[in-house]
């Protein structure tokens, strides 16, 4: 198990006001609209999420990160759970044409609005029952998704990863001091986990996790 930072140079390019974000709008109502993963999520009000989840080619050093690291080849599969519109399926593939890439997300809208050069690729269903037979994948990925799983599905999602995955990459939220928790806990609208590194591990060891993992901390 190695801890990969190919995510965190990307999440600190971007600016948050984690203390105005909610406009002065009931945060729970916020968190509510936004577990639904539906429009209002990706495409709405920045305080429902994302406010406009968009192709901008961000993704595209982490794909070339993780074809590098894991030597991925043509014809190599791989799957993206948690994979929204499919931005890092597209450029996976982008960065290896040849490669094999599948994409599961629990949202119809995410997928129904994915796209539509990887939309054949991508599939709704949820990480804790992967809709494929064990060993598929030379690699499963998962990024900043299993937080947003209570404990006992955390557990099943990962052991779903084991099973289906011969290598293994998750990226997830964490903290490490009182300043990232207050970040993390007044940015997050999803998030069911709230964990330091070190729990983490404790987590990843306790579900027979083998895989890789990252960390996104809110410095
Ligand atoms: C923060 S977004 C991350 C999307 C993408 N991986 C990225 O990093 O841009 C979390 C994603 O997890 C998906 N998700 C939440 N619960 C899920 C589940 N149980 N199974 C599969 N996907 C899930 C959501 O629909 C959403 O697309």
């Amino acid at each position: 198990m190695t801890c990969l930072d190919f995510i965190q140079p990307l999440h600190r390019a971007t600016t948050r006001d984690y203390r105005g974000r909610f406009a002065g709008e009931d945060k729970a109502s916020c968190a509510t609209k936004a577990k639904a993963f539906g429009f209002e999520y990706f495409d709405g009000d920045r305080r429902y999420g994302y406010g406009g989840y968009s192709y901008d080619g961000r993704w595209l050093p982490v794909a070339a990160s993780i074809v590098k690291h894991y030597r991925l080849c043509p014809g190599d599969r791989v799957l993206d759970v948690g994979c929204a519109k499919g931005f890092l399926v597209h450029d996976l593939l982008k960065v290896l044409p040849g490669l094999q890439v599948s994409g599961i997300d629990i949202s119809e809208y995410a997928i129904a609005n994915a796209m539509p050069e990887v939309k054949p690729h991508l599939r709704v269903a949820d990480a804790v029952a992967l809709p494929y037979a064990a060993g598929s994948f030379d690699l499963v990925v998962s990024i900043n998704t299993v937080h947003n799983l209570r404990l006992p599905q955390l557990e099943t999602a990962l052991r779903e990863f084991e099973r289906v995955g011969k290598r293994k990459y998750v990226v997830t939220d964490s903290y490490r001091n009182e300043s990232e928790k207050v970040n993390l806990l007044d940015w997050q609208l999803t998030c069911e986990c709230f964990f330091t590194p070190e729990e983490w591990l404790w987590v990843f060891h306790h579900c027979g996790y083998t895989g890789d993992y990252g960390f996104i901390f809110f410095e």
